[in-house]
């Protein structure tokens, strides 16, 4: 029986559990993943010994991505330019990380809207500059976009964030203002929302679309509730809107695929368990 983990600290909110316990019964797979709470002084320990423990590898979340990249012996190109690590495989006794989350949010766009969507954007607006803009940014510089922009409260964050990657591909990244956050809305034809704004118990992201291209693209990571306020009124200015429920699920392909050797799907009945749990 092949074993899998979600490390986290605290880990219980974690919806991975779901979705590869999901995947195991549709494949009739003998394996578990399980949840596993571990403090952060205890990271280094349990990189070094989950093996022998009998698992196979697992994801890695809040607050270990970092401790995580700096534990693993080797890393894929993608974890190397983000710097952080969120599923982890043993290969000849080797431990491995990778960041599959720039992959999900990516394949989750590419599903969504149809491949070549890039084509019709020239320039990108992230909002925030934590973790998940990092991620998001990375992705996005793959593509022939021809601008990033990067707009966070505190400014020095996204010009920390823009310093870092910049130079990975064809996109000039700019960090933005918050301030001047509305003036780049009518040029942008993407705009993501990586900010904590608009989840269940926070205040919503106000943004004035009414200046955005026609064709503009709204997108927000926040998946609970699934139709967040960013994204009711993209839809209500007729604008292209994505959901960010599939980035959570489509982030968790490449580690089923690691750990139990088969490349799972994204299923619509898969989508609604999870819109069940989250009760949207
Ligand atoms: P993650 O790793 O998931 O991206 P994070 O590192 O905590 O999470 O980042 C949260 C992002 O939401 C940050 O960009 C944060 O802005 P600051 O860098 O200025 O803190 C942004 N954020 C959180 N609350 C916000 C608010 N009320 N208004 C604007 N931005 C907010």
């Amino acid at each position: 029986m092949t074993k899998a983990f979600i490390v986290g600290h605290p880990v219980r909110h974690s919806r991975s559990p779901l979705i590869h316990g999901y995947w195991l019964k549709q494949h009739g797979i003998s394996g578990s993943y399980e949840r596993i709470d571990v403090e952060p002084v205890n990271f280094g320990k349990f990189l070094e010994t989950f093996h022998e423990r009998g698992f196979a590898g697992g994801n890695v979340t809040i607050p270990h991505k970092e401790a995580a990249f700096a534990g693993v012996a080797r890393r894929t190109e993608r974890a190397e330019r983000l710097g952080a690590v969120n599923t982890l495989w043993i290969e000849k006794g080797v431990l491995w990380g990778d960041n599959t989350d720039v992959a999900g949010f990516m394949a989750n766009l590419d599903l969504s809207l149809g491949t070549g969507w890039d084509q019709d954007v020239d320039t990108a607006l992230v909002l925030g500059a934590g973790g998940a803009a990092r991620g998001i940014v990375a992705g996005l510089q793959d593509r022939p976009l021809r601008r990033i922009l990067v707009a966070n409260r505190t400014l020095s964050k996204a010009q920390d964030l823009v310093h870092g990657l910049a130079g990975y591909g064809p996109a000039k990244l700019e960090a933005l203002a918050w301030e001047d956050l509305d003036r780049a809305i009518p040029g942008s034809q993407l705009i993501v929302n990586t900010t904590s704004l608009g989840m269940t118990g926070q205040p919503p992201l106000t943004l004035d679309l009414a200046g955005a291209p026609g064709r503009a693209i709204v997108t927000d990571i926040v998946y609970a509730p699934l139709r967040t306020p960013l994204l009711a009124t993209a839809e209500a200015r007729g604008l292209r809107t994505v959901d960010g429920l599939g980035m959570l699920l489509h982030q968790a392909v490449p580690g089923f695929e690691r750990w139990f050797g088969i490349r799972p799907e994204v299923t619509p009945e898969l989508r609604a368990l999870i819109v069940a749990d989250i009760g949207g």
